[in-house]
């Protein structure tokens, strides 16, 4: 079973949707798949049309100490979704370092043992919540967009992450996805040079390209496979997934061209 926490402290870069569709191309491709909505604002449960507000979660599991399987909501075949649920937000006003960053490791362990993939989806803050995200993961996610301020957060993330990493003695393994990528924009390629100079072997092959229908699909509550299979989205996140199964990176896809030239 990998856990993987896709975070990053900045709003919009494409965390939920990466966990919805990315999730949803893993299990198309049979694998067994949960997602866990660890952000209060409820999105991912719409990514899959469910209310998530309507539905208790993953608030119940790490305030009141209730069992995570009871929670779990199978949404498609191979897929399940355990919702945030109302009152998710409250856990930020625990008081840290007395074992509340822990909630969520305890609560998953021995648990979803038959599953291949859990992905947490991470609120756009680096509190309370994230900490429990990275404690429960072996392995952390990270979208960014193709732009300078993005940059700068990742440089920032990376940090935080590494601290993290050595204060709790808890190694991560660190992904990183271009997201709503403009392949014809120049700062975008300037983007993908620089983080290809700093982390080549963490940055996933395929980018997934800016496209209308990965922003539409949240109110149709359908997954982009379920909305548009032939969109460059659905071309994208299948690929992605290639990548996420065989660690394909974009120091993996130089060597190639170099092999080929
Ligand atoms: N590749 C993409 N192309 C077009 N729109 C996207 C893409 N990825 C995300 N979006 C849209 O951008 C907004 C923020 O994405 P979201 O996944 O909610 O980010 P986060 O979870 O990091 O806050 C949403 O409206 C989403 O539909
Ligand atoms: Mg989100």
């Amino acid at each position: 079973m990998r856990v993987i926490a896709v975070i990053n402290q900045k709003g919009g870069v494409g965390k939920t949707t990466t966990t919805a569709n990315l999730a949803h191309a893993l299990a198309l491709a049979g694998n067994r798949v949960t997602v866990i909505d660890l952000d209060p604002q409820s999105h991912l449960a719409s990514c899959f049309g469910l209310n998530g507000r309507e539905h208790r979660g993953m608030d119940d599991v790490l305030l009141q100490g209730e069992p995570i399987e009871q929670y779990l909501i199978r949404i498609r075949e191979n897929l399940q979704l355990i919702p945030a649920g109302a009152s998710l937000n409250d856990i930020e006003h625990l008081q840290c370092g007395t074992g509340k960053g822990a909630l969520l490791q305890r609560a998953l362990s021995g648990k979803c043992q038959n599953q291949d993939f859990v992905f947490i989806d991470c609120p756009p803050a680096s509190g309370l919540l994230a900490v429990n995200a990275l404690l429960a993961s072996k392995e952390v996610l990270i979208p960014v967009t193709g732009d300078y301020l993005s940059l700068e957060g990742l440089s920032f993330l990376m940090a935080t992450i590494r601290n993290f990493e050595q204060k709790l003695n808890h190694p991560l393994q660190e992904w990183i996805v271009v997201t709503r990528f403009h392949r014809r924009r120049r700062l975008g390629r300037e983007v993908m040079e620089k983080l290809l100079s700093y982390f080549p072997d963490k940055v996933y092959a395929t980018q997934i390209r800016e496209t209308a229908a990965l922003a539409e699909c949240p109110g149709q509550g359908r997954t982009i496979f379920e909305y548009r299979p032939r969109s460059n989205g659905a071309i994208d996140y299948e690929s992605l997934a290639g990548d996420v199964l065989h660690s394909q990176t974009l120091a993996d896809s130089l060597e190639v061209i170099a092999c080929d030239g």
